[in-house]
Parts: C-alpha cells; structure tokens; sequence
C-alpha cells in the first residue's frame, strides 16, 4: 500500500495522490494463534494486539477462525499521523489481506467503500487504492465514487515531514461549520486549474492553484512554522506547495532543478519554530495497492 498525499491544497476531502512510500504487510498461518510483527518506521507505536488497525479492518471481513490463525507481518515506511495516509494504507491492507486470504472476491471499489467508512472520508483511501492522482467523492446516500486523473510524468514531489504531530481529530476540529460563497468559488476555480495544471504539466498555473481557503487558514496556528511555509516565493524549480492531508508535512511539487533548494527552504521554516523535519523526493505511486500470493 502506497502513502498519499490529500487535498493537495484547494482539494479538500477531495483529490489524493499516491506516493512511494510503502506499507507492506504478509500474511501467514500460525498455529500459535494470532502474530503480529512489525519492523520500519515508528514501528514502536504500532500495535502488536488485536487494537492494531489493519487487524480491526482485517476483521471485518475474516471468519473468527482465521482472524485467530494467523501472523501478520507488517514492514512500514509511512510515517504516523503525518499527513501521509497511514490510517487509510492501514485500513485497506487489512481489507484487502482478508479479501484474498477468504476468497471473497470483493472489488477494489468496495473495499474502498469500505475502508472510506472506517476513514470517515474518502481522499486518502482512494489514492491508496488507485494510484497516482485520484478524484473522489461520496454520494448522498454515502458511495464513495473515485476516478483516475492525468497526471503528468516528470513532477518532482517533495515531502517534508516535522518532527510534531498533529491528530486528524484535531485539524478537523479547527475548521468551521460553513464557508462564504466568495471562499468556495475560491476553492473550486483552483481544484479545476490544478486538475488542468497536473494534466498539461503548466508549470506557471501551480502556486495559484494551490491556494486554498477552506482548509489551510485554520489549520496554520496548529502547525508551527507552516503560515512561514505558505509565503515561500520565488525558489527556483518550486512550482507549489500545500499541507498534505491534514498535516503537519508538506507537500512541494518541483520541476527537477528546485527540489533540493525546496526542501531545505520548507524544513529551514520549521526548524526556525524548532521543530526538526525530514526531507524526502518522491515518485507519484502508479500501481496503488498490490495484493501477491506469497510462494
Ligand atoms: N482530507 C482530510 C483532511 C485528510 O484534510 O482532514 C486527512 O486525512
């Protein structure tokens, strides 16, 4: 399962990109009852009991015999609670590694329907999912549509991850009931000109695609140095930049030449707030969640 990156700034509970950065999970029989093992990337917060949230997803869907047969394997490069999908990699590993281990046959667009469930919205899931760069919503009785957008080839994605943590809970709780007209207009003219952006590669339509007025502004007190973050101008090869998902990383897209200056000057402005921040160049995930019969 790849990481992801929501909303991509104007694209709130909306567009996802797949990232290369990857959750990879096995699953074996045991005859020890249930195993779970875990190496890789915050590893030490992961639960190794049945709270672990791709073994709550797996069971959903698996009989109570297997769910007490088995060991799960998990091997994770996505860091939590981040901004980066982990929560919903989680949620359709174990959806996905129940679906082939019990023969089930469900279809990539009901796991998603109901991993989104379990998510509470559907942006992360579907990239997850898909890969690359996914558009989604829910319908009024709550299906979950997503569909693949174009993306162009060469776009450099730089993800800076702080050091801080920020719940999900808690970004969401920031935000307000309702909009104005004039902020959703806002938001909707940048959603189509992204989709445009990324689709045609218009290096020039980014940084004012990227602008958001729904989300952003009322999550930039929570995470330190990110309103230093969105006055960023001017770096050579930086083509935009937004919180991703829910923060506290920041996705950057460069055009190749930028992506080391870029970096550094993001992480610079946390580390100004004292936060220290990993700097990671990423490939946009094409292939989304892969599920493999172990020999
Ligand atoms: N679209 C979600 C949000 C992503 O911004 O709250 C968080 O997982």
């Amino acid at each position: 399962m790849p990481a992801s990156s929501a909303n991509l700034g104007p694209g709130f509970d909306t567009l996802g990109l797949a990232l290369s950065l990857y959750l990879r999970c096995t699953l074996r029989k045991s005859s020890q009852g249930l195993q779970i093992q875990v190496s890789g990337c915050d590893s030490s917060e992961i639960s190794l009991n049945r709270s672990n949230l791709i073994f709550r997803a797996f069971s959903r869907l698996a009989s109570k015999e297997t769910q007490e047969a088995v060991k799960l394997e998990i091997v994770n490069e996505v860091p939590l609670g981040k901004g980066l999908g982990s929560s919903a990699a989680a949620i359709l590993a174990g959806l996905a590694l129940a679906n082939e281990w019990e023969g089930l046959n469900r279809s990539k667009e009901q796991l998603i329907q109901m991993a989104t469930e379990m998510e509470g919205h559907p942006d992360n899931v579907a990239a997850a999912a898909r890969g690359g760069l996914v558009v989604s919503c829910q319908a009024e009785d709550g299906a979950v549509i997503s569909v693949n957008s174009p993306i162009i080839q060469k776009l450099e994605v730089v993800l800076v991850v702080p050091q801080c943590r920020l719940s999900t809970e808690a970004a969401r709780a920031a935000l307000p009931e309702s909009y104005s007209r004039p902020h959703a207009i806002f938001n909707v003219q940048r959603v189509a000109l992204l989709l445009a952006a990324l689709r045609e590669g218009r290096a020039d339509l980014f940084a004012e695609a990227m602008q958001d007025r729904l989300h952003q502004p009322y999550r930039a007190s929570l995470i330190p140095g990110f309103a230093d973050i969105l006055k960023l101008r001017n770096i050579p090869g930086l083509l935009g930049l937004a919180l991703s998902g829910a923060g506290p990383s920041v996705v950057a897209f460069c055009d190749g030449r930028g992506a080391a200056e870029a970096g550094e000057a993001i992480a610079a402005c946390f580390r100004e707030h004292k936060v220290a921040a990993e700097i990671h160049r990423l490939q946009v995930d094409t292939q989304g969640l892969v599920v493999e019969k172990a020999s």
